[in-house]
């Protein structure tokens, strides 16, 4: 049975045609004019696009006491319904500290679940023998290339930076992308107890304690430690004009370091936090908090100019009761927000209909920048035949005022709730199976999805560590007559 999109026009990340797609099974057949199949796919007025792809997703993870609500079958419905078709979630080890257990662990919770494709970055939460030889195998086996490190969460998450180190020379032997939150943990803490011992116990208190500054140093120490281990850096939830400065100098010296911010950094601000609504503002409590405005034009800068390249969620989606558990602390305040459902159509609507965004810088930022960065492109991120047919027809007239009461979200809130939108997913194809049409009353498909596998050495870590080997310190050759004797 093929498909054919008919109608639409294609974008890419570097063009815009009208085109037919035919689909024939999992994959693009062909992309060209007057196409036939058996099943045609409405997009007249409407764009095609990849699928989008949310590289940082947290589904039912065990974090600060509790477990994150949204689970693999509501996330990547939420994600079907939002036009993503892929989303990488963050597989963390469980008190027995093995990387391989923590996999199977994740792979039994999402493997029935899941409606869209979805793979894992491994984190690193210690250093020791055991996690230096796990980690070749979550590679060459698991078909995981990416290793996030939390440079905050102290006494928990948290790794100290020869930890960092030893692990990014890892990655860089494996061929493996290191990932960071980059945020003081130490400091964070520091400031943390001098709020609340002035008395300021309510959720203005986290955004108090984790100031730019503390993401800027953290982000420079970063960049310094995988140029010093030889590895390319990918850095989570870019906030601030701090942290993109530290990236952008990186990028203008030639590091290979690549730059997140989230929708949610883009689109509000820090005084959410001010709110006298003591659960409206802890609903929006996450880490980087939410900054000003003047942080918010950097970073819808980074993406037009290039300094910053992928736009995802961080998707951590804690309910009502679960946020209660910081009242009078606002330490305790589970850290997360929702958004997989509300990225494409929240950028789209603040970036390309304000003209800050192209269509086709649109599309980079959300799936093929990311596709690459993650050695999963053309398969996933492009239209081109071959490739995965995870595609989404994009209605641009299609309004909707952002509710929780239609959300596929499992929480009970929305951070967007109330913002217009100007764009949806009409459809949404994951490996040629329509998993949305807008208004048609589309259900979860669990189990459809899969678990895709990520080759190491993307092409920007081989470049990187060919420079390095040709310009690595090396020893001078001295005549041994021209060496004094020692004493
Ligand atoms: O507040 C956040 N971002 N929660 C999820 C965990 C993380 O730091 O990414
Ligand atoms: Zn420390
Ligand atoms: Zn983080
Ligand atoms: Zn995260």
């Amino acid at each position: 049975m093929s498909k054919v999109i008919k109608g639409g026009t294609v974008v890419t990340a570097d063009r815009q045609y009208k085109a037919d797609v035919l689909i024939e099974g999992e994959k693009i057949l062909e992309i060209g004019e007057n196409l036939t199949g058996d099943e045609v796919i409405d997009a007249s007025e409407a764009y095609v696009i990849p699928g989008g792809i949310d590289p940082h997703t947290h589904l039912e993870m065990p974090f600060m006491g509790t477990t994150a609500a949204e689970t693999f079958e509501s996330g990547t419905f939420a994600a079907a319904a939002g036009g993503t078709t892929m989303l990488v979630d963050f597989c963390l080890p469980g008190a027995d500290g093995s990387l391989l257990n923590a996999i199977d662990d994740w792979d039994r919770k999402s493997k029935d679940q899941i409606c869209v494709d979805i793979s894992y970055h491994m984190a690193i939460t210690d250093w020791n023998e055991r996690i230096f030889n796990e980690m070749e195998t979550v590679v060459k086996e698991r078909g995981i290339n990416t290793f996030k490190h939390f440079m905050a969460y102290k006494g928990a998450l948290m790794v100290e930076d020869d930890e960092m180190f030893a692990s990014f020379k890892r990655c860089a032997e494996l061929g493996a992308l290191p990932l960071v939150h980059a945020e003081n943990g130490d400091i964070v803490q520091e400031l943390q107890q001098k709020y609340l011992a002035e008395g300021v116990t309510g959720p203005e208190g986290h955004a108090y304690s984790r100031p730019p500054e503390v993401e800027g140093e953290a982000a420079n120490r970063a960049i310094m430690i995988a140029d010093a281990a030889g590895t390319p850096l990918y850095i989570v939830h870019v906030s601030c004009e701090q942290a993109h400065e530290a990236i952008r100098r990186a990028r203008q010296k030639g590091m290979r370091v690549y730059g997140e911010p989230l929708i949610q950094h883009l689109t509000l601000d820090e005084s959410e936090y001010f709110n006298k609504d003591w659960q409206y503002a802890a609903r929006r409590v996450m880490s980087p908090p939410f900054r000003n405005k003047e942080h918010q034009a950097s970073l819808w800068a980074g993406l037009a100019a290039g300094s910053l390249q992928v736009v995802a969620t961080d998707h951590a989606a804690f309910d009502d009761q679960q946020k209660r558990m910081g009242v009078g602390d606002f330490t305790k305040i589970p850290n997360g927000t929702g958004g997989l459902e509300e990225r494409m159509a929240m950028l789209w609507t603040q970036g390309v209909e304000t003209g800050r965004l192209t269509p086709e810088e649109f599309v980079a930022a959300t799936s093929s920048n990311i596709a690459k960065i993650l050695n999963v492109y053309p398969m996933k991120g492009a239209l081109v035949p071959g490739a995965d047919a995870d595609v989404v027809v994009w209605d641009p007239t299609i309004k909707k005022t952002i509710s929780p009461a239609t959300q596929k979200s499992i929480i009970d809130y929305n951070v967007f709730e109330g913002m217009e939108v100007t764009a949806q997913p009409r459809y949404t194809l994951s490996r040629g199976d329509v998993v949305w049409a807008y208004g048609q009353n589309s259900q979860p498909q669990p189990g459809r999805g899969k678990f895709v596998k990520r080759a190491p050495y993307a092409s920007a870590s081989k470049a990187l560590s060919k420079w390095k080997s040709l310009n690595t310190p090396r020893k001078i050759e001295r005549d041994p007559m021209n060496i004094p004797s020692g004493v």
